[in-house]
C-alpha cells in the first residue's frame, strides 16, 4: 500500500495505531495512573549485584565473555533452573525443577512472548476468546495478525466461564470454527484488577479441556498479591499441555524486559522458533543479573514492596471513594489497577485530552482496552455483536506514584470529573 513518501508500507500499518503504552510512556507529568510502571523496585539490590557481578567480571574475564555474548534462544540453562524452581515451589506449577526445568523459556518481555504466541498460533480468521475489557498489549497483535476476537462479559470476579463456553458453540456455529486461544490475567487483571476464584479456573479449564483449547494464562500479577491468591490455572495442567503459563519480570524485579514462560513443548518449539527470527536470544547479562536476584532476593523484596502497593492502592481507593462522581469502581487484591466506570455517559478520552493532561493527571481511557475490531458476546450468550468499546472508563494505576500524590491527583481529578459531568 503505497503512501506518501512512496514507500509500499503493509497493511497493518493503516488501521493498527500505536500502542498506547507506549503513546502514554513519554509524558512527564506528577499524577502519572497511566502505564504499570513498578514504583517500587528494589534499586538498591539491583545496584549491589551489577557492583557485585563487574567485580567479578574483572577478575574472570572468561564470565564476563560468556555473559556479554549471544546465548540459547530459550535462555540460559541456570536462569531457566532458578526460575523452575520458583514456578515450582512458590507458585505451585507442576514441573520437576531439576529435570524439566528446560520447559521454561525467556522471552524479551511477557510481551515477546504474548506476540510470539499469537504469531505462532493465529491463521487471519482464526477465533480468539478474551474477557471484555482486556489488556490491550494482547489486543493489538492478535487484530494485526488478523484474528477474529470475541469479547465476553466479566463481573467482579473477572472472566464468567458459562460466557466463554457459548462463545465457543457461538465460534462454531457462526465462523465453523473452534477458538484457537481463551486469553486470561486471572491474578488482578489488568484493567481491572478483578481476581479469578478457583471454581471459575477449574471451569475455564475445563471448557478448553473439552474443546481442546489452548489457555493462554498471563500472570504477569501473580506475585504482587495482597492476600493469598487462589493456585494458577496451570496447576491443572498435570501433563503440560493445554495450559501457556506466560510471567514476567517486569512487576516482580526490574523492567529489564525479561518474561518467562511454561508452554506445552510442541508450542515452546514454534514460539521459539520465532523468537530465533524476532530477536535471536535475550541479552545474556540480565538473565545473570535476574538469576541473582531470583535466587537470593526476591522473598525480601515482596516481603517489603507489596505492603507498599497496598498503601498505595488504599490511598487511591479512599481519593476515588471520598472525590469521585457517582459511578463504580473495581476493588483489587493485587496488582497494579482499579477500574473505574462512570454512571453518566461521557468520554474518557476527549476528558483526559481536554481536562486530565492540562491539570498535570493522565491515566488510561478505557476504549484502549476493548479490540478496535471484534466481535462482543450479547449479555444473552446467544449472539455476537461488533465490539463497541465502553467510553465512559477510566484504568487508574496505582503502582507508580507514592500514596501522598495518589491522594493529591486522584482528588484532583475527582473534583474535574464532579465539575465536568
Ligand atoms: C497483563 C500483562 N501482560 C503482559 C505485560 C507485558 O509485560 P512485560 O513485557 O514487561 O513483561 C503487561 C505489562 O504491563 C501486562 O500488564
Amino acid at each position: 500500500m503505497a503512501n506518501e513518501s512512496g514507500y509500499s508500507f503493509a497493511t497493518w500499518t493503516s488501521f493498527i495505531a500505536e500502542s498506547q503504552i507506549r503513546a502514554l510512556l513519554k509524558y512527564k507529568v506528577d499524577f502519572y495512573f497511566a502505564g504499570g510502571k513498578p514504583g517500587i523496585v528494589p534499586t538498591d539490590t539491583f545496584a549491589r549485584i551489577m557492583i557485585d557481578l563487574g567485580e567479578k567480571y574483572q577478575k574472570d574475564p572468561k564470565l564476563a565473555l560468556e555473559d556479554l555474548n549471544y546465548g540459547p534462544t530459550g535462555g540460559q540453562p541456570y536462569f531457566l533452573k532458578t526460575l523452575a524452581k520458583r514456578l515450582c515451589e512458590i507458585r505451585g506449577i507442576p514441573i520437576d525443577y531439576e529435570t524439566e526445568y528446560e520447559s521454561v523459556s525467556v522471552t524479551n518481555g511477557s510481551q515477546q512472548a504474548l506476540y510470539a504466541l499469537l504469531d505462532t498460533l493465529i491463521d487471519p480468521g482464526d477465533v480468539i476468546i478474551t474477557p471484555s475489557p482486556a489488556y490491550l498489549g494482547f489486543l493489538g497483535p492478535a487484530v494485526k495478525l488478523g484474528a477474529r476476537v470475541i469479547t465476553i462479559p466479566t463481573d467482579l470476579d473477572g472472566i464468567i466461564p458459562e460466557y466463554a463456553e457459548k462463545a465457543v458453540l457461538i465460534s462454531k456455529r457462526e465462523f465453523g470454527k473452534t477458538p484457537d486461544l481463551l486469553y486470561v490475567v486471572p491474578d488482578s487483571d489488568n484493567p481491572k484488577g478483578t481476581t479469578v476464584p478457583m471454581k471459575r479456573r477449574q471451569a475455564l479449564y475445563d471448557i478448553c479441556e473439552n474443546h481442546n483449547i489452548l489457555l493462554l494464562e498471563d500472570a504477569a500479577y501473580a506475585e504482587i498479591q495482597f492476600k493469598k491468591n487462589p493456585k494458577p490455572i496451570k496447576s491443572l495442567d498435570k501433563d503440560n499441555a493445554r495450559v501457556a503459563y506466560l510471567g514476567t519480570s517486569s512487576k516482580e524485579a526490574a523492567v529489564l524486559r525479561v518474561g518467562y514462560s511454561v508452554l506445552p513443548t510442541n508450542v515452546r518449539n514454534e514460539v521459539l522458533k520465532d523468537k530465533g527470527y524476532l530477536d535471536l536470544c535475550t541479552a545474556s547479562l540480565v538473565q545473570r543479573i535476574l538469576n541473582e536476584y531470583y535466587e537470593h532476593h526476591i522473598d525480601d523484596a515482596m516481603r517489603k514492596g507489596i505492603p507498599q502497593y497496598k498503601t498505595r492502592y488504599e490511598a487511591m481507593a479512599k481519593a476515588i471513594d471520598d472525590s469521585f462522581p457517582a459511578g463504580t469502581r473495581t476493588d483489587p487484591t493485587g496488582g497494579f489497577f482499579v477500574w473505574w466506570q462512570s454512571e453518566k455517559e461521557f468520554d474518557s478520552s476527549v476528558f483526559m485530552e481536554k481536562v486530565g493532561i492540562p491539570n498535570d493527571i493522565i491515566y488510561v481511557p478505557g476504549v484502549a482496552f476493548y479490540p478496535i475490531s471484534g466481535y462482543s458476546l450479547h449479555e444473552d450468550g446467544n449472539g455476537l455483536e461488533p465490539s463497541r468499546p465502553e467510553v465512559n472508563t477510566m484504568r487508574l494505576g496505582f503502582s507508580y506514584v507514592p500514596p501522598d500524590l495518589i491522594t493529591e491527583g486522584i482528588e484532583r481529578l475527582g473534583k474535574l470529573l464532579s465539575e465536568n459531568l
